[in-house]
């Protein structure tokens, strides 16, 4: 056990964990997947993570109480905030090079206390933001549903803080995620590349019908919350971009890693900014903002104007499309529980592995259970935003990451390397902060305790199991 005089827990902190164990450790040599895919099947997969909940179901809210048409420049915004934390992402990713979260990039090169937060702060981009998207879910299926006659009570279909008592589709979709993911089901490539196809089919749908019924004097006034509303606007639909960081994992199958990655990420969010701000034009323009604060603001809008029958096929891509979301928040969970438990740094039931089916099964469950009971239970704006601050703080530390690093670790090979180094860096890390403070002050609070909380954990289990720190004490 390690004393905790200030020079071994400077020491303990700053440990880091060696390349070379992480290979050996996942079995990675480099040369054991198959190395298919090119710049348009990462793109894809990168869509594939990003479009969901933000477009589909926040964008009602963040319009009706934030920013109003003027949500359109929100996008903007979140969108460069995005593409900035995006260089910065692919160049530590690119340092590391095997299928792995900025946990264990940053355990790789930062150091073991840096490492533990950034995990820390995935827990709330992926589990906290896999609760969000299923009450997305949950408000297209009721939508669903609704439009063939089958009308769900109310009570079952919100949180207690809404006026209801559980949201049942979200907890049914959640378990049943989980289930898949335990018995070892992966998305296939060509899946994924289907089921982008869907929602991007669905989006252009939308586009196309909703074009011909605009009506501009919707779009008049253009910030009826002034222009601060544009930046909260940001702050609360940057959940629309989450997901590309998930790019970064397909290092090893990626037939040019050091051109296709970045370019990659950098398609994948070009295009998705593109759909997002045609999206919330058209829907700012079809109806009045002040309607668009429900559960499924892109079919709603179809429907209170008569268009039913595009209201569904809105909700079966949407339904589709955030399934895909789901399962790569809850994959990412349960990966990220895995590999802090297989560093020590948590307790090591969570790295079993089920016998027959090969798949961390205690992880994916503790996290389905606890990610079902959250979303059941709590309003979709608290678990957004959550999700919102702790990607962008470790969007904060990861944009750091880069920096620190050209300076202690200057001729370490990176195969992407950040344009303008030190200005884009320090332009993601402003960037960021920005749209932290425009939160609101609640979900500072709460971030915080979580940070205090993880920071606590650490001090008192982690560092003292940290299987590096106990090969070198032994
Ligand atoms: N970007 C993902 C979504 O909007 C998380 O659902």
């Amino acid at each position: 056990m390690l004393t905790t005089d200030r020079n071994s827990v400077n020491e303990a902190i700053r440990r880091v964990k060696p390349i070379g164990s992480i290979m050996d450790e996942t079995g990675h040599t480099g040369a054991l997947l198959k190395r298919t895919l090119g710049v348009v099947s990462i793109t894809a997969m990168g869509i594939g993570a990003i479009v969901g909940t933000g477009i589909f179901v926040l964008t009602g809210v963040a319009a009706a109480r934030y920013a109003g048409p003027g949500l359109i420049l929100s996008f903007v915004v979140a969108g460069i905030v995005s593409g900035l934390a995006a260089l910065c992402y692919a160049e530590f990713a690119s340092v590391v090079p095997i299928a792995g979260s900025a946990y264990t990039y940053s355990y790789a090169t930062l150091g073991e206390l840096i490492a533990w937060i950034i995990g820390w702060d995935l827990i709330l981009e992926y589990a906290v933001g896999a609760a969000a998207v299923s009450i997305g879910w949950s408000g297209y299926f009721a939508d669903l549903l609704h439009t063939v006659g089958i009308i769900l009570p109310k009570a079952l279909t919100i949180s207690p803080f809404s006026g209801g008592i559980v949201n049942l589709p979200a907890v049914i979709i959640i378990l049943l995620i989980t289930g898949l993911l335990i018995r070892g089901t992966s998305e296939s490539s060509t899946v994924n590349n289907v089921i982008v196809a869907i929602k991007i089919a669905v989006i252009l749908f939308f586009l196309v019908v909703g074009f011909g019924h605009i009506n501009a004097a919707n779009w008049s006034p253009f910030l009826p919350f002034g222009s601060g509303g544009i930046l909260r606007g940001a702050s609360i639909i940057f959940f629309a971009y989450i997901g590309f960081d998930q790019i970064s994992t397909a290092a090893e199958e990626a037939k040019n890693p050091s051109r296709d990655l970045p370019l990659g990420i950098i398609f994948s969010l070009v295009i998705c900014t593109i759909l997002y701000i045609l999206v919330t034009a058209v829907l700012t323009g079809l109806v009045s903002y002040k309607q668009l604060d429900v559960a499924s603001p892109v079919s709603h809008a179809l429907i209170l104007l008569g268009m039913n029958a595009a209201g569904s096929i809105i909700s079966v891509g949407a339904i589709c499309g955030l399934t895909t979301v789901l399962l790569v928040l809850l994959f990412g969970q349960s990966r990220i529980f895995f590999s802090m438990s297989r560093d020590g740094l948590l307790p090591a039931f969570f790295s079993h592995v089920h016998p027959r089916f090969r798949t961390p099964y205690i992880s994916t469950l503790l996290v389905g259970v606890v990610v079902a009971l959250v979303a059941g239970f709590t309003p979709i704006d608290v678990v957004a935003e959550l999700t919102n601050i702790g990607t962008l703080a470790a969007f904060v530390l990861v944009s750091l990451a880069v920096l620190i690093l050209r300076r202690t670790q200057p001729n370490l090979h990176r195969a992407f390397r950040v344009p303008w180094v030190p200005v884009v860096p320090l332009l993601s890390i402003v960037a960021s902060l920005v749209l932290i403070i425009n939160l609101p002050w609640i979900t500072m609070l709460r971030f915080l305790i979580w940070l205090v909380l993880g920071i606590i954990i650490y001090f008192a289990y982690s560092i003292s199991h940290s299987h590096i720190a106990n090969q070198r004490v032994e």
